[in-house]
């Protein structure tokens, strides 16, 4: 099939990757020219998209990345991947899921299967997608994207798929392509039902997360150590689901996600209380790793150099979008600390650069990543470990 992947993202060219191994001829748009002409040249921006693949992929002419929209028309599918965000009062901001829409509308002028994968609250594809999109008597479908960044287990190919149309022929047109190269495709009623499992199956995350938060401050105040409860937990062989505490929840799924929810579950009168507090739990755990460091530090951490280790919001990739990391150096720097980090992966950001773990009085280590080289952490004078991972030294 000849397929329109529109933004070429974390989800829009791990799928465009996906289609096109799969030998499908795959455009990959995106407005951003300079990714464009980058991804034309064979060189990928995310984890599990290889340079050598991506080049594969052009070579064998499966795959090329445009930003002029006249390569829409006449593509058999339209799948859309394009951020879907919070505004500065942490309401949806459905803007790039609209300019899609309106860019569907205007070019595409010959029948196509148009996909959803942006997360967003259940009737999205309906009233803000199908409804904007005219003039042209399209099939629309919603699969949302369940990818996992840096997972080398779970990825498109087994990860099983979630489809629901708008009508029983967009259904199985969407079956047909995503039956060409994901193993598990499982139907479900409506659009509705899609976009809501994916973004119930990330608040779920988001809850426990901040249960476990909780609890490993509770278990800190009674002085047992969480980590071994929860391990020791972990051992029941049914009815528990072991989450690991960290500095709070970061990227583009976690944190945003489950506010979509409570914003349809607000329009409908049914307070969503249980994401409110898990935000306020979440967000308050940088706080808590910088009192706990300054406990740690004798007090104070005035005119101490520390460093963090790991700003992404995960091991093993580079993304820092919404990053716990972030509120922690600010917090640390209030503390009057002079605070530098280090992180191959992500090299530079916000305006500064990675710098050595050597040579600092406290390391705090709120991401680690394989590779990292612990006994420089454990060289510092003071270690504290968000990552419940390192033995042998002060953490959540
Ligand atoms: N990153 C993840 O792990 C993940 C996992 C599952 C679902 N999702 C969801 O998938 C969607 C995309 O997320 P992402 O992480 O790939 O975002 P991203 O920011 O990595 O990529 C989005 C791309 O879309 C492009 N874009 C924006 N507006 C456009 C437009 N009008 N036309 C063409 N291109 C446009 C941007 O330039 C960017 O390259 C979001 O809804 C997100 O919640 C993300």
């Amino acid at each position: 099939m000849r397929v329109a992947i529109i933004g070429q993202g974390y989800v829009g060219l791990t799928i465009a990757a996906g289609a096109a191994g799969d030998g499908h001829t795959v455009v990959g748009f995106d407005v951003n020219v300079g990714l464009v002409a980058q991804l034309n040249a064979g060189r990928s921006h995310i984890e599990g998209v290889g340079d050598s693949d991506l080049a594969g992929f052009i070579a064998a002419g499966t795959y090329l990345a445009a930003s002029d929209p006249s390569v829409l028309d006449g593509c058999e599918v339209i799948v859309i991947a394009v951020p879907t965000p919070l505004d500065a009062d942490r309401n949806p901001d459905l803007s790039y899921v609209h300019a899609a829409s309106d860019l569907i509308s205007q070019h595409v002028k010959s029948p196509a299967l148009i996909v959803n994968e942006s997360t967003s609250y259940p009737g999205t594809l309906r009233k803000e997608i199908a409804a904007r999109i005219t003039g042209v008597d399209h099939l629309f479908a919603s699969s949302p994207e369940r990818v996992d960044p840096g997972n080398n287990q779970w990825g498109t190919k087994n990860t099983p798929r979630l489809i629901g149309g708008l009508t029983p022929a967009a259904v199985a047109k969407a079956k047909e392509f995503y039956g060409s190269f994901c193993d598990s495709i499982i139907e479900v009623s409506s659009p509705e039902v899609a976009e809501a499992a994916k973004i119930f199956e990330n608040t779920f995350r988001q809850v426990n997360i901040a249960l476990v938060n909780e609890f490993a401050q509770i278990a800190d105040a009674l002085g047992i150590s969480g980590r071994e409860v929860l391990d020791a937990a972990a051992t029941k062989p049914y009815g528990f689901m072991p989450f690991n505490p960290g500095p709070g929840v970061g990227g583009h799924c976690i944190p945003v996600d489950p506010s979509y929810l409570a914003h349809v579950a607000n329009e409908v009168g049914v307070p969503a209380t249980f994401i409110k507090r898990a935000n306020e739990v979440n967000l308050a755990m940088p706080a808590y790793v910088v009192t706990r460091v300054v406990a740690g530090s004798g007090g104070s951490i005035r005119g101490k150099k520390v460093v963090v280790v790991g700003v992404s919001y995960k091991s093993n990739v580079a993304d820092t979008r919404e990053t716990p990391a972030a509120a922690v150096i600010d917090l640390l720097r209030e503390q009057g600390a002079t605070v530098s980090w280090h992180d191959d992966l992500v090299g530079t950001w916000r305006g500064e650069s990675s710098s050595p773990i050597a040579g600092a009085d406290i390391a705090v280590v709120v991401t680690k990543h394989d590779g990292v080289d612990l006994a420089a952490v454990k060289g510092c004078g003071y270690v504290f470990d968000c990552t419940s991972s390192i033995t042998g030294v002060d953490g959540i």
